[in-house]
């Protein structure tokens, strides 16, 4: 049973983790201390709970918490090594768990259990990292919050900002919190209450100061050139940037990619000091593994030619990487972990808005929040004063900390598809929606394109949230709603890597029941269809210059020949020809392209529910409900084929198992002798 505090821990925790006001996503960390029955001697215990590494508060449960006993904890500040060796002490509190201990203790856990109080709020507030980064934080904290709140100087987290934050909370019985130099508040309380009034006292009562006090124009004067474009603009010009820049943050790994063109990151780039700003870089600890030190800004104006930015932005990439070497080599000791990468992970263009990156698009989501949170930040900062982040070997000290690379080094294996876009063309049902699944399955993001918006986005709903999959209306045939759903793909998740040509519909005519119209009809959805899905997609991957792969879905049709069939089949043959021709034309720019064959998917198609089927059936003879049975029976494995066996198909061919093979057809047909390649 959840004791009582703990349960007070979570509930408080949720309310203060749901309002961005009060902390950034996943930052801070609550604590509760309580008295339980110790199983084993019958005695009462003192625990502390205390939210455990990782997670959000907003989101916390009590699978969240780490549960320690209070007497071994405290018993620690007998042993401590001093400063030097303050990080020895996470791999102490493993001895100080209680039962199974719950999640693994983060290293905070030193200042909830060391400070003196039942009830401890560690939050990462804008308005209170505000006050923690003005150039006079000490001066502005003691005029905002008379004693009620104390400064504490920066230091990095761990055993000995607890012990410092313990001693000011002992020696200030009056106060009700404190901030916390160059990172956030800590606030405490007699109860649960107690607790969360403080923290909330004091993010307001931060908020309200810079409110008041705040110059005009903290960012200074608007720059002449750099207001936001109008929205359509900005949305354009951001799609024909995309890829460029996805590239430029992928040349160490690749990346997915989250674009913002929030009001705050549009202002703050239409403000003079925002170069000056833009060059000091963040400031609370967890921004730094997320963010990077610094972005890269964009210098030229809302209006500058595509062209012109792609140069420019090229260029800066490489002063970015060598900037990041320099910061590199200037603070890393033999000790210290492997450079993690050059490339920005923050690309701010004037006008247009933020391009952030990451590992999956969650993660590329958060790191453009946190960077929100900076602008945030630095509003407040310069608006009562100068902005002044801790200094450059202090962010490197946190960026590249022991404790937070053993971190990353126990994280899973990424999946095969990791970092990937695929977009998959008439993927609201059928082989096109089991291939979306599969390759998210994998690890992909996945946009899926189908001609009802409605069925595009209950299709990717079905897949996963929109940091997994997005639904687009798109027409394959016509090149301007091409164009609009490869902008949708880039602006969704940065980039394409990965398009399956799978859109379709059959009409099984004898040549003479076969209209001009039905050919044409045919002919614009899969020769013409892929054709321009193909050539706008290839655009965007010849522009990251990271590779990708290209699938047609096309036909034993392709190969086959039989009756009733002409304008079907003579389509899919195009289309099995353009993966040849385009291997040979993209293979330049790391594109593989390459076909699957399949026949007789029957189940889930629409193309058999909707008339093909009933038809084909009367042509054999059978009823259309066994139609799948009687394929299954003509071919060679009597095996029935199902939409997944498509799909792994072509995952196979995409995957990491398939780099130096393009050109090729794979048949999915159970084996049907009459279209075997040759
Ligand atoms: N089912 C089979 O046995 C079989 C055999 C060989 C090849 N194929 C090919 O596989 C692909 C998928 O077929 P399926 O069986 O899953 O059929 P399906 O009808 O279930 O799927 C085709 C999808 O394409 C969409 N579409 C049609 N016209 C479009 C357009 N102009 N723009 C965008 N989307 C459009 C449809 O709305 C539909 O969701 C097709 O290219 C088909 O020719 C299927
Ligand atoms: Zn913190």
């Amino acid at each position: 049973m959840t004791h009582p505090a703990a349960a007070d821990l979570i509930a408080r925790s949720n309310r203060l983790g749901s309002d961005p006001k009060n902390t950034n996503y996943a930052g801070g960390n609550t604590s509760a201390k309580g008295t339980e029955t110790d199983p084993v001697t019958g005695q009462p215990v003192e625990l502390v709970w205390v939210k455990g590494s990782g997670g959000d508060l907003g989101t916390l449960t009590e699978q969240g918490l780490a549960v320690l006993r209070l007497d071994r904890m405290r018993a620690l500040v007998d042993v401590y090594p001093g400063l030097e060796r303050e990080d020895e002490m996470v791999a102490a509190f493993d001895y100080c768990l209680h039962g199974k201990g719950g999640a693994a203790p983060s290293i905070d856990t030193a200042m909830h259990g060391l400070v003196d109080a039942p009830h401890v709020d560690h939050l990462h507030p804008d308005s209170g990292i505000a006050v923690a980064t003005a150039a006079d934080g000490q001066e502005l904290t003691s005029t905002i919050f008379g004693d009620k709140v104390v400064w504490v100087p920066w230091r990095r987290p761990g055993f000995q900002l607890g012990l410092d934050i313990a001693e000011i909370k002992e020696k200030n019985p009056q106060a009700i919190g404190c901030i916390l130099g160059g990172h956030g508040i800590t606030a405490w309380g007699e109860t649960s209450d107690e607790a969360e009034r403080a923290s909330l006292w004091i993010i307001d009562t931060a908020a309200a100061y810079i409110a008041e006090h705040s110059r005009p124009e903290p960012f200074g004067p608007p720059l002449a050139g750099y207001a936001p474009l109008p929205q359509a603009e900005r949305r354009a010009k951001a799609a024909a940037l995309g890829a460029t820049i996805r590239g430029i943050a992928s040349q160490d790994r690749p990346m997915v990619g989250h674009f913002t063109d929030t009001g705050e990151v549009l202002d703050f780039l239409a403000s003079s000091e925002h170069p000056r700003l833009g060059a000091l870089g963040t400031s609370c600890p967890d921004h730094f593994l997320r963010t990077k030190v610094k972005p890269l800004v964009l210098d030229l104006p809302s209006d500058a030619p595509v062209e012109d930015c792609v140069a420019r932005l090229k260029e800066l990439a490489v002063a970015y990487r060598e900037d990041y070497q320099a910061y590199y080599d200037r603070h890393a000791t033999p000790e210290s972990p492997a450079i993690r990468g050059a490339d920005p992970l923050i690309v701010l263009v004037p006008g247009v808005g933020m391009f952030s990156f990451g590992k999956d698009k969650q993660t590329a989501r958060v790191a453009g929040e946190f960077y929100v949170n900076a602008i945030n930040v630095m509003r407040g900062a310069e608006g009562l004063s100068t902005y002044a982040p801790i200094d450059e070997a202090e962010k490197f000290r946190i960026e590249y900390w022991a404790l937070e690379e053993a971190k990353l080094q126990r994280m899973p294996k990424p999946k095969p598809l990791a970092t990937r876009v695929a977009l998959v063309t008439g993927a609201a049902g059928g082989i096109g929606k089991a291939t979306a699944k599969k390759l998210a399955a994998e690890g992909a993001c996945v946009v899926i394109a189908d001609l009802s918006l409605e069925k595009a986005q209950a299709a990717a709903a079905e897949i996963g949230g929109s940091d997994v999959a997005v639904g687009v209306a798109a027409d394959v045939s016509d090149e301007d709603a091409v164009q609009a759903m490869v902008d949708a793909a880039v602006l969704a998740f940065g980039g394409v890597d990965l398009v399956v040509n799978n859109a379709g519909l059959s009409l099984s005519k004898s040549l003479m029941d076969t209209t001009a119209a039905d050919w044409d009809l045919q002919h614009n959805v899969m020769a013409k269809g892929s054709f321009l899905v193909s050539k706008a997609t290839a655009k965007v991957m010849v522009e990251q210059e990271m590779g990708g792969d290209i699938v047609y879905i096309s036909s034993k049709n392709s190969v086959f020949a039989g009756p009733n069939n002409i304008a079907y089949s003579a389509t899919k043959a195009d289309q099995a020809h353009q993966v040849r021709l385009l291997a040979a034309e993209l293979g330049a720019h790391g594109i593989k392209v390459n076909g699957v064959n399949p026949d007789g998917v029957v189940q889930g198609s629409g193309i058999f529910a909707s008339g093909w089927g009933a038809n084909r059936a009367a042509v054999y003879g059978v009823e259309e409900n066994d139609l799948g049975k009687f394929y299954a029976q003509r071919t060679i494995l009597r095996r029935e084929v199902l939409p997944e066996n498509i799909a792994n198909a072509v995952f196979v061919l995409c995957g990491p198992d398939m780099t130096h093979t393009t050109g090729l057809h794979v048949p999915v047909d159970a084996g049907v002798a009459a279209a075997f390649l040759r």
